[in-house]
């Protein structure tokens, strides 16, 4: 690879930038939020939340003392939220070791939670003009076909000879690897797409792209097998008590950790199912309705949903259910204090307050629960 491909592409760079709220900014902090929900996640999903989170959260200590359910609010509907919460983890660690300002290199970026090999360089590049590429899908696709590279780019070793060939290419130091990596960013969502056939006439790199000489773009780039993805079927509760709905804390650690849910368990149930395991918790079942079934797609699994809402009786009528189902099981219902970990709130106040993925959008806006930036 030689550096032929730099001046046409800072040209095209120049004239057709996307205007992004992002750039321009020079602010390291902002530079860095949006690269974080950038990842894997499209510009247009990104934009509303990237000015609503800096207009709460404007700099590193806000961002480090920010209450975590608040956090996640802003986040409500982004997906990925081990993102959140580890940008709030590296604010912390940027606060107590770095003074409050952000590492200036992208070694030195590398070392905070959630920031890798293309985040550090995207934000060392952007934010301090280091030379140093930002290898993400967009650039791995451009190269590829630049150069008509044959090797698996799901490989992380092949992603560093990528960064190596690159910076190789165009050692230059003087700032522009920044604008390099945006006119990448931007000609790889814009034109050299993927999953569509790219619109060659329009690029300005077609002249010395071997794949396109070769007419044999869309073999470029070249990908492993996928990972297995899964399907999981699961049955969700809309337990309504008057104006109440049932939300609940999800554990820390695991998928969506820390979030909150309309409860749910793996598995399809029919409607008698649903009222037998709720009234096992302890409630009294007054009417069941089945709801439409929803699907979520998560990176590596699939959530096939059933859903039925259920109206129960008032916490003074159920005493007594809740006394027999305590003695059929009471060891379980110590296990699971269901009555203590399910929160009764309203609808306005849930969208206030708790946030609810996107895994839950379709039952959420059944019961008029606003998420994310709606
Ligand atoms: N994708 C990831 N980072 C980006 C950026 N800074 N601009 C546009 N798209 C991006």
């Amino acid at each position: 690879m030689d550096s032929s491909f730099v001046k046409p592409l800072l040209l095209w760079y120049n004239k057709n930038a996307r205007v992004l709220p992002w750039r321009g900014c020079g602010d390291p902090y902002r530079i860095w939020v949006s690269e974080i929900m950038l990842q894997q996640t499209r510009v247009e999903a990104v934009r509303g939340y990237y000015e609503r989170f800096v207009a709460a959260l404007p700099n590193v200590q806000a961002l480090a003392e920010c209450p975590e359910d608040e956090l996640l609010k802003l986040w409500e509907g982004l997906g990925y939220y081990s993102r959140a919460r580890n940008l709030q983890k590296a604010a912390k660690v940027i606060c107590a070791e770095h003074g409050g300002e952000l590492p200036r290199t992208a070694e030195e970026l590398r070392k905070l939670p959630g920031i890798g090999a293309y985040t550090s360089g995207a934000i060392a590049s952007i934010a301090f003009g280091e030379a140093e590429p930002a290898v993400d899908g967009n650039v791995l696709r451009v190269y590829a076909r630049l150069s008509m590279f044959s090797e698996d780019i799901q490989k992380d070793a092949v992603r560093k000879r990528v960064r190596e060939e690159l910076l190789s290419a165009y050692p230059e130091a003087d700032g522009t690897w920044g604008l390099l990596n945006q006119a990448f960013m931007d000609l790889g969502s814009g034109i050299c797409r993927a999953n569509v056939p790219p619109e060659c006439d329009k690029c300005p790199l077609s002249g010395i792209c071997k794949a396109h000489l070769a007419g044999s773009e869309t073999a470029f780039p070249v990908r492993g097998a996928k990972t297995k993805h899964r399907d999981e079927e699961r049955t969700v509760f809309l337990i309504r008590d008057g104006e109440n709905v049932a939300v609940s804390r999800r554990p820390a650690g695991g998928l969506l950790g820390n979030l909150y849910e309309f409860p749910n368990c793996e598995g399809w149930m029919d409607a008698d199912g649903a009222v037998a395991y709720i009234e096992e918790k302890g409630f009294l079942v007054l009417t069941v309705r089945e709801l439409p079934e929803a699907k979520h797609v998560f990176s590596h699994l699939t959530w096939r949903m059933r859903a039925y809402e259920l109206k129960i009786a008032p916490r003074e009528e159920r005493g007594e259910a809740l006394q027999s189902a305590q003695e059929s099981s009471m060891a379980e219902l110590q296990k699971a204090p269901f009555e203590q970990a399910w929160i009764f709130a309203e609808p306005k106040e849930i969208s206030r307050k708790y946030a609810l993925p996107s895994a839950f959008a379709k039952y959420a806006e059944l019961l008029e629960i606003r998420r994310g930036k709606e």
